[in-house]
């Protein structure tokens, strides 16, 4: 059984993973319908994402709609003029410190915006089953491990930070309206992409900005807290490829296999900045701080992903250098974009919140 989709709805488009699976779906994968891109353009979104995509297919397979999903009317105009036949819902607040600066807008979004899309699609497609709602979730609601062990799909929910909660509750509730009301729904749980267009927040595209320009670069608690990194293109070829054939009402989890500590990434880091950039190492090397740790730190996050290799036979097809001297390349070449992205509202938020670091 393969899916075949004519219109796909993707929320959060214009988001880092939102506009790379736009662009994977334009211009990579065995796709020739549309895509209607449904973003509110929050600090985290930027429609300069997607400017060659929006010029060379704007108006004919690319559409964008700037409108907030927790606005049900607005929900349901997009629904009734494009009747799409599927549902890519990453539009989220996705940043942990921000969730634990300022919980409610991750409620709003998260919860009562998944709820309303949920909900429409619900009465728009009527009892159909050829159509199908993508929820992109997260590997932070199976809570933290200690030193052994990965997150399967069958392991139990444990959200720790508001961020995670919320996103628990969303999953909930995609999962909740699929066997209550049998709406066509798979859902993914992904540990940390890296790549281009993600906002320097985050922690690899932060440690690079800081880096070329000489900040230094601010080490939670004693480092050696464990994520596990996929490039985002990787990501989303497997979203892609469950939406083609994963089953409905299963969750399938998606990751890198592939986990660092964050002093040993850094390190790393700073050698592939250094040789791309022509920046002295040893200069790099001394901007890094260690800071106050998170509240709430989850220490270890890894991800089983046989399900989605073996069922789907997705793999990923960067490797972390790979991946990272890419993405050290990309943030290199678009110096402007940076420059955008550093300024304004994101910045008025660092300097109220981490002044004291
Ligand atoms: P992002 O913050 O870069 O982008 C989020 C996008 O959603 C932005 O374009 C923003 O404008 C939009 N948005 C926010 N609130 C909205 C609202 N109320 N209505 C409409 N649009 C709204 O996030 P990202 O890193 O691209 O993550 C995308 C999704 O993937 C999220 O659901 C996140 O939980 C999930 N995810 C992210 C990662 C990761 O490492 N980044 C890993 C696993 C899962
Ligand atoms: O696991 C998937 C999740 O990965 C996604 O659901 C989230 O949307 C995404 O933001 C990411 O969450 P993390 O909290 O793991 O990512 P972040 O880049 O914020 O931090 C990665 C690690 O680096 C974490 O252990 C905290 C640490 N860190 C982060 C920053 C920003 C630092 O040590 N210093 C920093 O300045």
């Amino acid at each position: 059984m393969s899916r075949a989709f004519k219109t796909i709805l993707v929320t959060g488009g214009a988001g880092f993973i939102g506009s790379n699976f736009i662009h994977f779906l334009l211009e990579k994968a065995d796709f020739d319908g549309r895509i209607v891109n449904l973003d509110a353009l929050t600090y985290a979104g930027n429609l300069e994402n997607l400017a060659d995509a929006a010029e060379k297919f704007g108006g004919k397979r690319y559409f964008f709609e700037k409108a907030d999903i927790c606005d049900r009317a607005a929900v349901e105009r997009i629904f009734a003029e494009y009747a799409p036949d599927a549902v890519v819902h990453l539009a989220a607040e996705s940043h942990v410190d921000r969730s634990i600066h300022g919980p409610e807008a991750f409620v709003k979004t998260n919860v009562m915006g998944t709820f309303t899309l949920v909900d429409v699609a619900r009465a728009a497609w009527k009892g159909r089953t050829d159509v199908l709602f993508h929820h992109v979730s997260t590997d932070e609601v199976f809570g933290s491990l200690g030193d052994s062990g990965y997150f399967t799909e069958a392991t139990p929910y444990d959200p720790r930070s508001p961020y995670s909660a919320s996103k628990a509750g969303s999953d909930h509730l995609v999962m909740a309206y699929r066997h209550t009301y049998g709406l066509p729904a798979t859902l993914s749980n992904c540990s940390n992409n890296y790549g281009p267009y993600q906002f320097p927040e985050k922690l690899i595209p932060l440690m690079i900005l800081n880096m070329l320009e000489d900040r230094s670069l601010p080490v939670y608690g004693d480092g050696r807290n464990v994520r596990d990194w996929i490039y985002v293109e990787d990501h989303n070829s497997a979203v892609w490829e469950i939406m083609k054939r994963g089953e409905a009402g299963r969750s399938y989890n998606i990751g890198g296999e592939n986990e660092w500590e964050n002093i040993r990434l850094l390190d790393r880091l700073v050698e592939i900045v250094a040789e791309e950039s022509g920046k002295d190492l040893e200069r790099l090397r001394a901007l890094i701080v260690y800071v106050k740790d998170r509240p709430g730190h989850d220490r270890r996050y890894a991800i089983d992903c046989s399900r989605v290799k073996k069922e789907l036979g997705w793999s990923r097809a960067s490797s972390f250098d790979e991946g990272l001297r890419k993405t050290v390349r990309w943030y290199l070449d678009h110096a402007e974009w940076c420059a955008r992205v550093r300024s304004g509202e994101y910045r008025k938020w660092l300097e109220r919140n981490y002044s004291s670091r």
